[in-house]
């Protein structure tokens, strides 16, 4: 078979970068392009370090688009959308990694992003880009918006309970605490080392934006979400209290879980009675494709906790994006994602 040929844009990114580490690696691909306005004319390695001697491309600019089989885009929001009829005549398939087109409804993007969409007729084409979930749709898509960071985390989490109808749908309560490449690679004040580092800084208490991706796949009518920085470069850990209409036994809980993910290749579950690893935990996730999921009924209530944990760069961007451009192109699942992570680390 023939490589894949493949491009991406706002590869100077980290979002970018990480695909551009899978990709050059990935067995059934050819990167022909990466693209950053900043470093044009400038060797890959000089803004990914980690890529040294695995390549020697230059970036271009997004003028210099060829035509390739698939683009890789991880550009801004509201960056993409302006863009898109341009990267439409450059590929017959593209997986956008920004949130221009996660969302459905035109609407949604008027009340969580205060965005006039320029190309609703777009989203319909767009598919949900979470494998767990939307297989079919995705093996079959032309166009998939690869799912948000923390709303990976979420829907991985709560999917199963919300699924099958046994949580009071309205109040469950999520609090997301993320890694600080979750921002992109573009310096502010709040990234400044001395306000970042060790920090365990409440940036949305309520009314985050991945709100909406939550609501859009579960069918959670409303919920309660918060996130929260914290010291980490890389990594997501999404706890979250579901209250059951009933009450459930650890048992039952297994059965949900393995009923809907005991064939994913990238779904792990931990619940250890002993160690320090009993639960998931986004440390040793570092550049893995691993969604770990782990749970714990409350004795006292009907109350189940459910953690997730994921690298927010791979299962949360570039990860779950190759995973998906392997089921577009029909290639094994898990081909260029087989990397274990690291332990100690
Ligand atoms: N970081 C995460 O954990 C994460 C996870 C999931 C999804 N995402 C989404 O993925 C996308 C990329 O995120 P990131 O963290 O990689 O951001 P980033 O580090 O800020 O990178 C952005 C990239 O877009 C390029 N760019 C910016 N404005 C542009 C323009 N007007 N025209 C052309 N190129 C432009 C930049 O190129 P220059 O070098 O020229 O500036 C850079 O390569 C975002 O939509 C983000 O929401 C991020």
């Amino acid at each position: 078979m023939n490589k894949i040929k493949v491009s991406i844009v706002g590869a100077s990114g980290y979002v970018g970068g990480e695909a551009l580490r899978l990709l050059l690696s990935h067995p059934n691909v050819d990167v022909v392009q990466a693209t950053s306005e900043s470093n044009v004319g400038k060797f890959i390695h000089q803004v990914h370090p980690n890529l040294r001697k695995k390549t020697m491309l230059k970036f271009t600019s997004l003028e210099d688009l060829e035509e390739v089989d698939l683009i890789f885009l991880g550009l801004p929001h509201k960056v993409s959308s302006s863009k898109i009829d341009y990267i439409m005549s450059k590929a017959k398939k593209i997986i956008d990694k920004g949130s221009d087109f996660r969302l459905c409804s035109s609407e949604d993007y008027k009340r969580w992003y205060d965005f006039e969409h320029p190309r609703p007729e777009l989203l319909e084409k767009f598919v949900y880009g979470i494998p767990e979930l939307h297989r079919e749709e995705i093996k079959n898509a032309d166009y998939v918006a690869a799912a948000g960071c923390n709303a990976t985390a979420t829907i991985l989490g709560l999917y199963p309970f919300y699924k099958k109808g046994i949580v009071h749908p309205e109040l469950t309560v999520v609090e997301v605490k993320a890694g600080s490449s979750q921002g992109g690679n573009k310096s502010n004040p709040g990234s400044h080392h001395p306000e970042r580092k060790d920090a365990v800084r409440s940036y949305s208490p309520t009314g985050h934006r991945h709100m909406a991706e939550v609501m859009q796949e579960t069918g959670a009518p409303y919920f309660a979400f918060s996130a929260t920085s914290i010291g980490l470069v890389r990594g997501i850990l999404m706890t979250a209290h579901l209250f059951l209409r009933e009450k459930m036994q650890d048992k039952d809980i297994w059965k949900l879980l393995r009923s809907q993910y005991g064939e994913e290749p990238f779904i792990r579950f931990v619940k250890e009675k002993q160690g320090i690893y009993r639960y998931p935990e986004p440390k040793i996730l570092a550049g893995t494709n691993f969604c770990d999921i782990g749970f714990e009924v409350d004795p006292g209530s009907n109350r189940v906790v459910v953690l997730t944990a994921i690298d927010n760069l791979m299962k949360g961007a570039a990860g779950q994006a190759v995973q998906c451009m392997n089921i577009m192109f029909g290639l094994e699942e898990t081909a260029g994602l087989e990397f274990t992570g690291l332990h100690p680390i």
